[in-house]
């Protein structure tokens, strides 16, 4: 099983590099140079761009319970049409992933449909620390805790518990940080002003700046007093961005970020056209902050891009704003949006790889991808950097049949995706006859 991917340009590790590569079997056997090799079955790379896979470690597959949104097979499927190689899937199913059974299931399930690698979290709830301290930190990513409530019934509000999980769990923990009690007296001022007709314009002023940095900060200072090792997702505001540092390698924080596409991206003035399809949490918020989101990306404040791929049927968003659920599909445009910025000068072509593949291996400590490394595994993306595409409901892959991007025109465009060397998407068609591998972490 040997693969020759002939005259491309290797984005990797900053730098830039012409030449071929050699897969055999799920691994990178080298890289650089001209590769001679008559065995092997040659593709074509010449005028495109070969990258490392993009990893996002915040994606919402639905799977068990909520499949007439999303189920693992088909939001897995869109993940390797866009890039994405590896995923980590959020414990919010239903069941929520709250047990080792109920998590081990979500395992079994992706071992038998999933073309990209995978990992799950583990979910954290008000009551279930005994199950918490039984994962295995080797074989799973992270331990979820949402400090403020979303989709799914999640919430970790008490104080005491938050304090024992921090202090006791031993591997990642990686938060959703909204302070309930702002966002609750929040609401009841708008119900109080607007009834049933709050304008989704209001979202960001209800799931408030207020309400991240107060939860954000607290999660830091609690991980500061157990050194614990925490991971906050979606960071949406500049005022959280004074509690991240760029002045240590990624490597040696104990404190990590994530930004999302859509943070970066939309901004409140989109409410307006895209109403309850930019209505996600935390909420996006005015252009000033995804500016400072972007600065701090650049910068290294920020350590990761993800999706936070929260798919939901176009009837459920179609609901007035207190019923309109939260979070927007996404996991199949990421790489695409992040290609886009670099089309427009916004950051460097080895950032954004950085970003999405490197960071995210090393921020969870994953074995042996993340990069283009020769005895690394052959998760990899052919880019043409020079194609214009539409996104549309004809070429959206979710189970949900939409997108908060349709009507947007790329110039570029994912060719070809490979996972361990097999090739899992090529040319419009995704390719399903092999499986992922489970995740295995170097901790
Ligand atoms: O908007 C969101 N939707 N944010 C989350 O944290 C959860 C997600 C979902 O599961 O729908």
């Amino acid at each position: 099983m040997k693969k020759l991917i002939k005259n491309v340009r290797i984005i990797n590790e900053g730098q830039q590099i012409e030449g071929d590569l050699l897969i055999v079997n799920d691994r990178i056997e080298k890289i650089g140079g001209i590769i001679e090799s008559r065995e092997a079955q040659e593709v074509d790379g010449k005028g495109n761009y070969l990258l490392p896979g993009v990893i996002d470690d915040q994606v919402h597959f639905r799977e068990p319970g909520l499949t007439h949104k999303a189920d693992i097979e088909s939001e897995s499927r869109a993940a390797v049409a866009g890039g994405t190689t590896t995923f980590m899937e959020m414990p919010n199913t239903k069941p929520a992933a709250l047990t080792q059974e109920e998590l081990e299931k979500k395992y079994a399930k992706a071992s038998q449909v999933s073309p990209a690698n995978y990992s799950f979290f583990m979910g954290a709830s008000n009551e279930n620390i005994e199950h918490v301290l039984k994962t295995n930190e080797k074989t799973v990513c992270g331990v979820k805790i949402f400090m403020g409530s979303s989709t799914g019934n999640m919430l970790v509000d008490d104080e005491k518990t938050l304090e024992n999980l921090f202090s006791k769990v031993p591997m990642l923990i990686a938060t959703h940080c909204e302070d309930e009690m702002t966002i609750r007296r929040n609401t009841e001022e708008y119900v109080r002003k607007y009834g049933d007709k709050i304008p989704f314009s209001a979202h960001p002023e209800i799931r408030s700046v207020e309400a991240c940095y107060k939860s954000s900060s607290l999660a830091v200072r609690m991980a500061k007093k157990y050194d614990t090792r925490l991971h906050i997702l979606h960071i949406s505001t500049a005022e959280e961005l004074d509690l991240f540092t760029n002045e240590i390698p990624l490597a040696e924080k104990r404190i990590t970020s994530e930004v999302c596409v859509h943070h970066l991206y939309f901004d409140a003035d989109d409410y307006e056209t895209l109403g309850s399809k930019v209505k996600c949490n935390p909420a996006v918020k005015e252009a000033r902050h995804k500016k400072a989101l972007m600065e701090a990306l650049l910068d290294d404040r920020l350590d990761i891009i993800a999706t936070d791929h929260a798919p939901h049927t176009l009837e459920e968003k179609q609901g007035l704003y207190m019923k309109a659920p939260s979070g927007l599909p996404l996991v199949q445009h990421s790489l695409n949006m992040m290609l886009d910025f670099y089309q427009q000068g916004v950051i460097g072509l080895e950032k954004v790889v950085e970003k999405m593949s490197h960071a995210p291996a090393v921020c969870f400590e994953i074995q042996d991808r993340g990069y283009v490394r020769e005895g690394y595994y052959a998760d990899l993306v052919l880019v043409d950097m020079d194609s214009e595409w539409t996104v549309s409901k004809e070429n959206v892959r979710f189970k949900c049949g939409w997108s908060p991007l349709e009507g947007k025109t790329f110039h570029n465009k994912v060719l070809k995706t490979f996972v361990n060397g097999f090739k899992a998407y090529s040319n419009g068609e995704v390719n399903a006859n092999q499986k992922g591998y489970r995740l295995s972490f170097n901790r």
